[in-house]
């Protein structure tokens, strides 16, 4: 089938593209490069041995999504074309309401006029705010603590608009915890502009030397080693995730929300240390204060998604920080190498 990846060419979207490759289908990639590198192109052609389709444009722009999903003959969307930076979202909340929801909104458009209502939806673990309890299960009550997080939780909520509106409407909404690690090839990956925000790739930049040492935002908090636990999930479990999506929405035909994690907490220092074993290098650490927004602890009852798509994580925090580690030497400079 032709599955249209709305940045696709991203990290979680070009991992997808190689799953959805391995499975039969023809991923057609629709990106505008506002956060990607177009070397991308290349590494998935040379991974998958296949020319990759990938549209440049906009989602924002509705006629230019409709002509691709006729031109393709689309039978489902995966997606992924958002802004993701919490601190971002903060200091220019517009920009990220309007390529969010906008991008959302015109999307939404395009596939109603083209018949095209199944989709996969990029949701987060964000829309659970600071969460009463650990694991966190698809229940639990939503909130939002900046402009990114309201766009998620929006997000969410007119998609369930719509189904109520059009049940011809099948959508999964993925609320994903922490994705890290790359492509076992080391050809793909995460390549963020600037200094990294999230933990994973700070860590890989100081173990490659681009970076003199972390700063752990927090050691008192009430955690057994005092620094913040998360669900760190391989990305390429979580691409595997999006195929499983894809086959219940197209078999059955219903509606789903669910966790992708693992359902397995791991604190900062749990990282450093697996860092450090797999690359061989020193990760020197320095103790900060918390940083704000930020929770103690956050991981997923993952259940629902083993029930529902018969999809589990299989990789460990070592697998995740070995391909991390992997990609970061092989392009210390991201794509921009290329
Ligand atoms: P990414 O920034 O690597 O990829 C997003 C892609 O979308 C980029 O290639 C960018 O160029 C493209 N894009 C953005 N706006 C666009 C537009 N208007 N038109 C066309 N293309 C556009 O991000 P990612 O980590 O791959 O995240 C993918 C999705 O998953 C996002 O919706 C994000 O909010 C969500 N998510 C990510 C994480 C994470 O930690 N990476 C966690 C939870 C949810
Ligand atoms: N951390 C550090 N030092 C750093 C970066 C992070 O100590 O330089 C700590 C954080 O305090 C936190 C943990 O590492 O305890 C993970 O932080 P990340 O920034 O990697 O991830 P978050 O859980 O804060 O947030 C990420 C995305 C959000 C998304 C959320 C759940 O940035 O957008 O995962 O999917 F909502």
């Amino acid at each position: 089938m032709n599955i249209l990846l709305t940045g696709g060419a991203g990290y979680i979207g070009s991992h997808t593209y190689i799953a959805l490759a391995e499975a039969g289908h023809t991923p057609v990639i629709l990106d505008n490069f506002s956060s990607s590198h177009s070397a991308v192109l290349d590494r998935l052609l040379q991974i998958s041995g296949k020319q990759v389709i990938c549209e440049d444009g906009d989602i924002c722009d509705r006629s230019f999504v409709e002509d691709v999903i006729k031109r393709y003959q689309v039978s489902a969307v995966i997606h992924f074309a958002a802004f993701k930076s919490v601190g971002e979202s903060v200091s220019n909340p517009l920009a990220y309401y309007h390529n969010n929801l906008g991008g959302l909104i015109s999307l939404l458009e395009a596939m109603d006029a083209t018949k095209c209502r199944t989709l996969v939806y990029s949701s987060s673990a964000t829309v659970y705010g600071d969460p009463v309890s650990v694991p966190i299960t698809e229940d639990f009550p939503r909130m939002h603590t900046n402009p990114y997080g309201h766009t998620k939780l929006v997000g969410e909520d007119m998609l369930a608009a719509l189904r109520v509106a059009n049940p011809d409407w099948c959508i999964g909404v993925l609320r994903y915890f922490n994705p890290v690690g790359a492509h076992p090839s080391g050809l793909i990956g995460e390549d963020p502009n600037g200094v990294p925000s999230n933990l994973m790739p700070y860590v890989t930049q100081v173990a490659v030397g681009k970076r003199a040492h972390l700063n752990v935002f927090g050691n008192n908090y009430p955690t057994p080693d005092g620094t913040g636990i998360r669900d760190y999930i391989h990305v390429v479990d979580l691409a595997e995730g999006h195929v499983a999506a894809l086959r219940v929405l197209q078999e059955r035909g219903e509606s789903f929300t669910v966790n992708l994690g693992t359902g397995k907490g791991y604190s900062v220092l749990d990282v450093v240390r697996a860092t450090e074993q797999v690359s061989g290098q020193l990760v020197p650490i320095r103790m900060a204060h918390r940083r704000p927004g930020d929770v103690a602890e956050c991981w997923s009852d993952p259940s629902s998604a083993q029930k529902i798509l018969g999809w589990c994580a299989k990789k460990s925090l070592n697998d995740m920080c070995a391909d991390a580690w992997r990609w970061q030497q092989h392009n210390p400079n991201g794509y921009s190498s290329c």
